[in-house]
């Protein structure tokens, strides 16, 4: 089966078309053709996404990106070999969602093909199927880490899973990028200061931050990190320079105390659903301190851990089409005229 998928969810315009083929628990991908334009350079300036400033960006990229997609594939423009098209409807910014699903409809108009909603937040968990080298043992617990969500989630199968816990306020993607404003670096603000704190991290430390490890202790699984932001911003105001020494001394204890929790109550969750597999999705999990944390807890606890390979943790249309296929082999997909963009629409 050929999906050609549409992600237009945030600042990331992407099309690929992706080949898919097998069963569960081990179904098999193979790209034919992917293109993306990232709107970063565009957002920098302000320091965020501003979503009628994404809209306008997302129109003027999708129809560049399809050509460029169909033709890695080697399909034609005017009846592309396809079996369907999966189109993001959310999670994410509204106006930004709807040029896609907009998209999507004229396509599958003009092309005679059925199109399907798919769920972000279900890309980002099922990204790890990219390199599905082993079936993925149940129960699993997964850690969904991104600009806009950070969830913990307890997978029992490819259909039934459910949010054990989520932040109450920022999620810690925000907080990487908020932090990183206050020191004065560029948006995205996550590979920034994960670069910083790793050159603290090899030198001996000649600051002595210490920031709050939010609801480290609470007894759920949900996080807080608007709190650690504001604890950052005081620290900041007190001090009378902001060199680069400072900066990534800061950087490193903001993220530290960013990542604590999520390792805290990832570990708790394993433990109280007795997950075999961990799997990490979204953006931050492109975080070296952090991978290198999940991996000391995979192997303290035993649980196979699946992450996705860099290009896919932040946004991309292969893990929408990867959703859609888990989609398509346990409930069977339903295509839809009526297709909206829902701006919280929750992972279920
Ligand atoms: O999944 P994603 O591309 O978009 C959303 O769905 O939100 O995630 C983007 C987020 C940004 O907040 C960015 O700062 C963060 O992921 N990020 C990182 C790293 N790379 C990207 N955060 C921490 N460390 C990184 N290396
Ligand atoms: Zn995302």
């Amino acid at each position: 089966m050929k999906i050609l998928a549409i992600e237009t969810s945030c600042d990331e315009t992407a099309i690929c078309i992706l080949e898919c083929a097998g069963k569960m628990p081990q179904p098999q991908f193979k790209v034919l053709g992917n293109a993306l334009v990232s709107q970063i350079h565009i957002h920098k300036e302000y320091g965020g996404v501003y979503p009628m400033l994404a809209k306008r960006e997302h129109i003027k990229n999708l129809p560049i990106v399809l050509k460029a997609a169909l033709k890695e594939a080697g399909e034609s423009a005017e009846n592309p070999n396809i079996d369907m098209i999966a189109v993001t409807a959310g999670p994410g910014l509204e106006p930004a969602l709807w040029t896609g699903i907009e998209f999507a409809k004229g396509l599958g108009e003009k092309w005679g093909k059925p199109v399907v909603p798919i769920n972000h937040m279900e890309g980002h968990l099922w990204s790890v199927l990219f390199n599905n080298d082993k079936p993925i043992e149940f129960p699993a617990i997964a850690l969904l880490v991104s600009g806009g969500h950070t969830e913990l989630v307890h997978v029992e199968g490819f259909d039934k899973f459910n949010i054990i816990g989520r932040t109450r306020d920022d999620a810690v993607g925000e907080a990487f990028d908020k932090v990183a404003r206050l020191l004065d670096l560029p948006y995205p603000g996550g590979p920034k200061i994960s670069a910083m704190a790793e050159i603290a991290r090899k030198r001996e430390s000649i600051m002595d931050f210490r920031f709050p490890r939010p609801m480290l202790n609470t007894d759920n699984y949900d996080f807080s990190y608007s709190g650690l932001k504001t604890s950052v911003l005081y620290t900041t105001r007190k001090l009378d320079k902001l060199d680069e020494d400072t900066k990534a001394e800061i950087a490193r204890e903001f993220e530290e105390a960013a990542i604590e929790p999520l390792i805290e109550k990832t570990t708790r969750a394993i433990d109280e659903f007795g997950a075999r597999t961990l799997i990490v999705g979204g953006g931050v999990s492109a975080n070296a301190y952090l991978r290198e944390k999940l991996s000391t807890l995979s192997l303290e606890r035993g649980v196979d851990l699946r992450l996705p390979s860099p290009e896919l943790t932040t946004d991309n249309a292969v893990m929408i089409a990867i959703a859609a296929y888990v989609r398509h082999l346990t409930h069977g997909l339903t295509p839809s005229e009526d297709i909206r963009a829902r701006g919280n629409l929750p992972l279920s």
